[in-house]
């Protein structure tokens, strides 16, 4: 009997402290009007002092957990996604495990950047799909406030903070159709955050985010065009098959333009970029949770997540839901 995987429970955590577009307009050189029209973005949420990628994760974590009524001690696996790692070893999935009070089950981290959190489904669908798991808890978390330059307009409007989770359990009907992952590390240095620690001698960089923003757009809008193509065709669809859209949120534009694409109209395209900003590798579980939660996203619909930065690492997922 074939395996898949299913998701049974989400969940997702968004800091309490909120930053609009005025609040940043009084500290660099832009404009409420600018960032709506460029980016659809309105605010953002911001950690707090004392919280990080792993005190986040843990309360998307429960919540996915408890929506799909399993005790942490019955996971197989645990993989997080994140690029603000609160240590850089152990990982933040091991931190993480401690915080839910587990122990033994294999915890990792996977670092994609924006595509993190597609690339640890497809890995947690691997282990489920072979039979080496049957519960694995997918997590997508950052803490992307401390890695920006809060002086630089081009940037600092776009991120913002938070995490999201699913459970996925082993099941005998989809679930997960399939996954698409792909890297290309030949534009490094369109978009990354150097890590001065690893630099060596005379290295004086920051350690805060460099994008050229424009470089990167033109690539993702045809990326993300193609890996579209890619999954339906993979699966015999049409693009009329897809209920839902589930996309990364760095930009509305392109979330639009891959919409567009599909033939999708923007009413079955989950939106959160315009109160969360670009939260990394938690933009998808955190759009999915709400989509759920607020009863867009019905069980047995078929769901099509896709995402694309650093690296460049993309990818994608259909699902039913
Ligand atoms: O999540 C990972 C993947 N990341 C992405 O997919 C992000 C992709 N890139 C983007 O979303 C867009 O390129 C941005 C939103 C980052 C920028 O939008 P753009 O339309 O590509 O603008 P641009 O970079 O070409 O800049 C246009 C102008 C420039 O001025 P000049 O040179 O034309 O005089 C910038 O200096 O806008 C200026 N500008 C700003 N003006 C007001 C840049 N940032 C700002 C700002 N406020 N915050």
């Amino acid at each position: 009997m074939s395996r898949y995987s299913r998701i049974a429970g989400t969940g997702g955590y968004l800091p309490r402290e909120v930053v609009t577009n005025d609040d940043l307009a009084m500290r660099v050189e832009t404009s409420d009007e600018w960032i709506v029209e460029r980016t659809g973005i309105r605010r953002r949420h911001i950690a707090a002092a004392d919280e990080t990628a792993s005190s986040m994760a843990e309360i998307a974590a429960r919540q996915a957990l408890e929506a799909a009524a399993i005790d942490p001690h019955d996971l197989d696996l645990i993989i997080l996604a994140t690029s603000s790692p609160d240590r850089v070893f152990p990982s933040t999935a091991c931190l993480l495990q401690q915080r839910l009070g587990v122990r033994s089950c294999a915890a990792f981290d996977v670092q994609a950047a924006c595509s993190g959190f597609i690339f640890a489904l497809s890995i947690a669908d691997q282990y489920i799909s072979a039979g080496n798991a049957n519960r694995v808890l997918v997590v997508g978390t950052e803490v992307n406030s401390r890695s920006v330059d809060w002086e630089d307009r081009s940037t600092c409007i776009l991120f913002g903070d938070g995490a999201g989770a699913v459970v996925l359990e082993s099941s005998t009907e989809p679930g997960i159709m399939s996954t698409h992952i792909h890297s290309d590390g030949h534009y490094q240095d369109l978009l990354y955050l150097p890590n001065p620690a690893s630099n060596g001698e005379g290295s004086d960089e920051s350690r805060t985010i460099r994008m050229q923003g424009s470089e990167v757009f033109k690539v993702a809008v045809n990326t993300l065009g193609r890996i579209v193509d890619e999954t339906l065709e993979q699966n015999g669809l049409q693009k009329s098959d897809v209920d839902w859209l589930v996309p990364h949120q760095a930009n509305i534009r392109i979330i639009a333009a891959t919409a567009k694409k599909l033939q999708l109209p923007m009413e079955r395209v989950v939106v959160t970029v315009d109160e969360q900003g670009n939260t990394s590798s938690a933009s998808i579980p955190l759009a999915f949770d709400e989509a759920v939660r607020d009863g867009r996203i019905r069980r047995g619909q078929t769901v099509l997540m896709e995402a694309f930065g650093g690296g460049f690492a993309w990818g994608s997922a259909l699902l039913r839901y």
